[in-house]
């Protein structure tokens, strides 16, 4: 008997970077029966390591290169049309920023509204929003002294870090901790919130 095909997401991903986060969706979307798949992968930088991941995936991948345009309007025109080359074939159901360093204005971000979600190596909405990111994070939580840190999974709203939190997971300061050796052990919560976010998301938007 014919199972049903399992009805999956269409996902963009929005990288900078490394795009360990992105391999972590790459490796979860391997699963059959994982419900999304990744339609497109969106670069704002040419350089993004990211980018290897996706080709050796076989996923189609855009450069939106943000010093290509003039003002971030522009930039974000140029995300939207990425988008819809995709979305002619499936539309694309939800945007995961992973490792996406630039900030969305609220015009692209309500476009999306409920629909567009982020992770942030922090314990929300401690140490998150403007100029809390990468290594500075880390940072921070070091300075404060702070006994645990971890990974935030949430929604994005046009107030950065701000919307409503879909999964986080703490992780202990270590004596001796350096924002490397934390980060790696909050980055590791990210790779495994993140895969499972999207599930609970493919629940609601299925
Ligand atoms: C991650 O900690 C992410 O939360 C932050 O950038 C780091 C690198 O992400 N925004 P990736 O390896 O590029 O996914």
């Amino acid at each position: 008997m014919d199972l049903a095909p399992v009805k999956k997401l269409h996902i963009a991903v929005f990288i900078s970077g490394g795009g360990s986060n992105l391999q972590a969706l790459i490796d979860a979307c391997s699963d059959p029966d994982f419900p999304a798949q990744i339609g497109l992968v969106i670069a704002n930088r040419p350089d993004a390591y990211g980018l290897k991941r996706a080709e050796k995936a076989g996923i189609p991948a855009i450069i939106v290169d943000h010093k290509a345009y003039e003002n971030r309007e522009g930039f974000e025109t140029a995300l939207s049309n990425a988008l819809n080359t995709i979305h002619q074939q499936h539309p694309i159901d939800l945007v995961c920023l992973a490792g996406f360093m630039r900030i969305l204005s609220a015009e692209f971000i309500e476009h999306w509204a409920g629909r567009i979600i982020n992770t942030h190596p922090a314990l929300l909405p401690k140490f998150g929003g403007p100029g809390m990111y990468g290594t500075y994070v880390h940072e921070a939580v070091l300075a404060a002294n702070e006994r645990e840190s971890g990974a935030s999974i949430h929604y994005v709203i046009p107030e950065v870090d701000q919307g409503p939190v879909i999964l986080q997971q703490s992780v202990p300061v270590l004596p001796g901790d350096t924002p490397e050796t934390l980060a790696e052990r909050v980055i590791a919560q990210e790779h495994i919130l993140y895969p499972e976010a999207i599930r609970i998301l493919a629940e609601k938007l299925l």
